[in-house]
């Protein structure tokens, strides 16, 4: 004999999966409600709070609203595997009864509550993780070295996303994906360190420099004044006063002149790197858009074959193949101790303090706790009494650069990260690194011999240059020649400054 007896729809909901789905549910509806309304009131600034509201969280809500149905369907199943049957597989709504009208109405508020609390939720898990505290500081041994850089430079008011994601729903799923890849690598701790460049998937820059940086809206030159210090006993100053011929490009009439005439408005530059970070770069090819008149060159010294030049990849080159660095910028230690000399935070009447500083901020230490510890006792050891007699040092100038070194230590060198200067060159001049001599060093070749320019004035005139005091002034357009600081017989006209300078001393 079948056991005729008859479930009602709502009699399956009382069941212990459903049970449980339901009060979990609502324990994180009301968190999540009360974590957006602290939101809303402006406090949680933590990052990890953001993470836990919006990104944690929400997953976890539907999970358990989920399991309410999953117990009502095994709910059902074990009855009528049992050989007994059930109302309707849905509910049956009379609304002449109080009873349903009343499920009814707290069904659709429910429901309601949901739609929009996850509105509001997904609107600002959005934009947290739009946000720079998202990215910088969320795994932040990571993403420390390039954070810390970015807030001491000039875009640190843009958001990481305007330059690593920009605008569009594309990229937004795209940085998102990859992003999740990154969230594992950074919990499970194997992503490589430091973080190698140029990164290959960078969008590309006319839409995320350019809309803020179009090409017409820079032209001209620009002057720059470098304050440089000798490594002698006196931190002999000397001043390079240069004009930038930075160029633009109007792409009304598709003029480009100076630096900026590489930016794709009227040509097309391609090249090919043997390395993977691009400092060598033995073949170029340019490409007039206009007339599709084309020159290629290729390294004299080195060239590629033809069938390396067949089977590598080709670049084309846009804004980040110069600025590469343009907010995470770590300085080398001759930049970083010219700097504090010029602005007095180190004193340039200690005695050698230029030489000093560059070699303690360059000594291999295995932690910024360890760096920061022994620059300090070895300045102390350099200007112990009694180590220059004929000058008169007070501690508390030697107390102030030891200050400044520390700072400058932290805010360019991350040995956790195996961060500093040599391993991010930047791609601007030519003075650490090859930087445009990558294709401007005289020997890049085209077939009938037509070489791309190392005349100095194609990129930059020198006005003054010299002492502080006693300064060489150009008094024509055409500016100065070169005049090495110290005498090197003119081995900079033949070699690339690179050569002898890396950052550190000479
Ligand atoms: C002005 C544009 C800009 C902004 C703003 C910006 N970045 Fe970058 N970032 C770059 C460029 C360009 C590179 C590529 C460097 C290369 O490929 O050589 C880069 C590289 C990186 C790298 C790879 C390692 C390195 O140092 O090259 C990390 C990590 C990174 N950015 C994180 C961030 C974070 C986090 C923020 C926000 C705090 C941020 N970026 C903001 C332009 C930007
Ligand atoms: C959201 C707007 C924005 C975006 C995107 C942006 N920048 Fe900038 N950039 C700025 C602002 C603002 C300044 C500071 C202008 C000033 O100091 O006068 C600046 C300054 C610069 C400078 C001059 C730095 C100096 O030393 O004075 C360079 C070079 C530069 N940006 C390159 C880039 C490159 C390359 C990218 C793309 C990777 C980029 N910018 C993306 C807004 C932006
Ligand atoms: C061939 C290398 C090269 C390329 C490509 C290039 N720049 Fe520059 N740019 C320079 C140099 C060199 C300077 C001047 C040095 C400096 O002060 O940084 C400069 C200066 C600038 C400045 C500062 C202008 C000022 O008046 O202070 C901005 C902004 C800038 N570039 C943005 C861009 C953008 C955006 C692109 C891509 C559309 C781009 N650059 C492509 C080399 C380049
Ligand atoms: C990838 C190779 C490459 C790099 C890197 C590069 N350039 Fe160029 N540059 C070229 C080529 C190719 C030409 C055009 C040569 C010709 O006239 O055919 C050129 C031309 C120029 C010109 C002359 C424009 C004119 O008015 O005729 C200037 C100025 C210039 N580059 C400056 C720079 C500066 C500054 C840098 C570094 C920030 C740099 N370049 C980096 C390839 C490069
Ligand atoms: C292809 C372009 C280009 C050529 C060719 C070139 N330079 Fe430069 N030079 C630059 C750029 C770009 C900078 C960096 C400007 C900046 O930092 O804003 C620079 C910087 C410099 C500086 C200042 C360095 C500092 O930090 O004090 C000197 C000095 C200099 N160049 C000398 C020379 C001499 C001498 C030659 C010829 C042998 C030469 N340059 C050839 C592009 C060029
Ligand atoms: C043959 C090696 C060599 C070459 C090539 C060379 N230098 Fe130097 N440079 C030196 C030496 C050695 C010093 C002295 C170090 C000191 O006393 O600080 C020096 C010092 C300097 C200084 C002052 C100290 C500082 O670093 O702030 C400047 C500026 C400088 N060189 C610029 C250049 C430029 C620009 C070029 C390329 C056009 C160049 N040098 C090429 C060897 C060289």
């Amino acid at each position: 004999m079948q056991n005729m007896e008859k479930r009602s729809f709502t009699s399956l909901l009382y069941n212990r999966i459903s049970f449980a789905g339901g009060i979990l549910a609502g324990i994180v509806l009301v968190a999540i409600i009360l974590m957006l309304f602290v939101t809303w009131l402006g406090g949680g600034s933590s990052p990890y709070f953001g993470l836990v509201a919006f990104l944690v969280l929400p997953p976890f809500l539907i999970l358990f609203i989920l399991l309410i149905p999953l117990g009502v369907y095994l709910e059902r199943r074990r009855w009528i595997r049992s050989g007994r049957r059930t109302e309707a597989l849905f509910p049956v709504i009379d609304l002449n009864i109080y009873k349903h009208r009343l499920g009814l109405s707290a069904f659709i508020t429910g429901v309601f509550t949901l739609v929009i609390v996850t509105a509001v939720g997904s609107y600002n898990a959005y934009h947290f993780t739009e946000t720079t505290k998202f990215c910088g500081t969320l795994c932040h041994e990571v993403m420390h070295p390039e954070y810390a850089a970015y807030t001491r430079s000039p875009h640190a008011r843009v958001r990481c996303v305007d330059c690593h994601v920009g605008s569009g729903a594309n990229f937004y799923v795209k940085s998102k994906l990859s992003g999740l890849y990154q969230v594992y690598a950074a919990i499970a701790n194997v992503y490589p360190k430091p973080i190698p460049v140029p990164i290959r998937n960078l969008r590309p820059a006319q839409e995320t420099c350019e809309q803020c940086h179009w090409p017409d809206a820079f032209f001209g030159a620009k002057q720059r004044v470098v304050n440089h210090f000798l490594n002698d006993k006196n931190n002999t100053p000397w001043d390079i006063n240069l004009l930038i011929r930075i160029g633009g490009g109007s792409p009304g009439t598709a003029q480009t002149t100076g630096i900026h005439w590489h930016m794709n408005i009227a040509n097309m530059v391609e090249f090919i790197a043997r390395d993977m970070t691009q400092q060598d770069i033995p073949w170029v090819k340019i490409t007039n858009l206009k007339t599709g008149v084309t020159n290629v060159y290729n390294d004299i010294d080195n060239p590629l074959t033809p069938a390396e030049i067949d089977s590598l990849p080709k670049y084309r080159m846009d804004c980040m193949n110069c600025h590469n660095r343009p907010t995470h910028i770590f300085r080398s230690p001759n930049y970083s101790m010219n700097l504090a000399l010029s602005t007095g935070r180190i004193d340039p009447k200690l005695p050698f303090i230029k030489k000093n500083g560059v070699a303690v901020l360059t000594g291999d230490y295995k932690s910024t706790e360890e760096a920061l510890d022994k620059i300090a006792k070895n300045i102390w050891t350099l200007y112990e009494p009694g180590n220059f007699p004929d000058t008169s040092i007070s501690n508390a100038s030697i107390e102030q650069s030891i200050q400044t070194l520390k700072e400058t230590y932290t805010a360019n060198f991350f040995p956790e990260m195996g961060v500093r200067w040599d391993l991010y060159l930047d791609n601007i001049g030519h003075l650490n690194s090859k930087g445009c001599y990558r294709c401007h060093a005289g020997n890049h070749q085209t077939e009938d011999g037509k070489t791309i320019t190392r005349e100095c004035n194609a990129c930059h005139t020198i006005i003054a240059q010299g002492k502080p005091g006693e300064m060489e002034i150009a008094v024509n357009p055409d500016g100065l020649r070169f005049k090495h600081p110290v005498d090197i017989d003119d081995a900079w006209t033949e070699m690339g400054c690179y050569e002898c300078h890396t950052g550190t001393s000479p």
